[in-house]
């Protein structure tokens, strides 16, 4: 579901944001720099999108690899980020230890996990924690019950919900929400939790609501 909507977003509507998101940069600001001081290193941006997050980290001196399930991104991501940093497109069966052999000190996962199966998130947080170095950082965000996607869905299997949207997004998707901080960090009990918040930049009470995601750092 998620590829045949990305790809169809991707290639027909030209998705993707241009600039790096406000909290991908305070990420990057007041956590990676100036609470770990980590300005180096590897990052893999896991359901990269057009690399625009990936080539923000690159510019702050990381060596940067891209994984995403739509395969005309190899193009946006050479344009975007360059070809001498690797994009792998992937698929759910695709093993992260196949195709990556070195160790990675950064996990960036922005808006991308909530799309996985329980499954499959269950195995990329294994592979994430694998393909690591130790002290490795991991980000991911995911998307909340305060999320007007959620106000626009329906229960489907007990993992995924089933979204609908019209209007200025128009589309369908299924979407595992995160309903409290402690559920996030039960999702992500693999890594220790070191800052655990929320992001909403953008609440229209009376036109779309609420964009709120939750966000986990954690470490290896
Ligand atoms: C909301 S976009 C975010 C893109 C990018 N991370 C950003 O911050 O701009 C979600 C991304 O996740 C990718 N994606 C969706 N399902 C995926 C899956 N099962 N495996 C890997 N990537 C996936 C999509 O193709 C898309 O690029």
């Amino acid at each position: 579901m998620s590829f045949e909507l990305y790809k169809n977003k991707y290639e027909q509507k030209g998705y993707g944001v241009e600039y790096p998101d406000g909290h991908v940069i305070r990420f990057y600001e007041r956590i990676l720099k100036y609470k770990l001081n980590k300005t180096s290193g590897k990052l893999l941006d896991f359901g990269c999108g057009n690399g625009t997050h990936a080539k923000y980290f690159k510019d702050k001196g990381f060596k940067v690899f891209g994984a995403d399930i739509v395969p005309s991104l190899q193009e946006k991501w050479n344009k975007n980020v360059g070809d001498d940093s690797k994009y792998f497109n992937i698929r759910n069966e695709t093993k992260l230890e196949d195709i990556i052999d070195e160790k990675i000190d950064v996990i960036f996962a922005n808006q991308s996990l909530y799309y996985l199966p329980k499954d499959i998130l269950e195995q990329r947080l294994s592979s994430f924690y694998n393909i690591c170095n130790e002290n490795a950082i991991i980000f991911a965000s995911m998307m909340s019950s305060k999320n007007y996607y959620y106000a626009h869905s329906s229960k489907s299997d007990g993992w995924f919900r089933s979204v609908k949207l019209d209007g200025r997004l128009k589309e369908n998707c299924e979407i595992h929400f995160i309903n409290t901080q402690k559920e996030l960090e039960e999702t992500f009990s693999l890594f220790k939790p070191l800052f655990v918040g929320d992001y909403d930049p953008i609440n229209f009470y009376d036109f779309e609501g609420s964009a709120h995601h939750f966000i986990f750092i954690g470490q290896k």
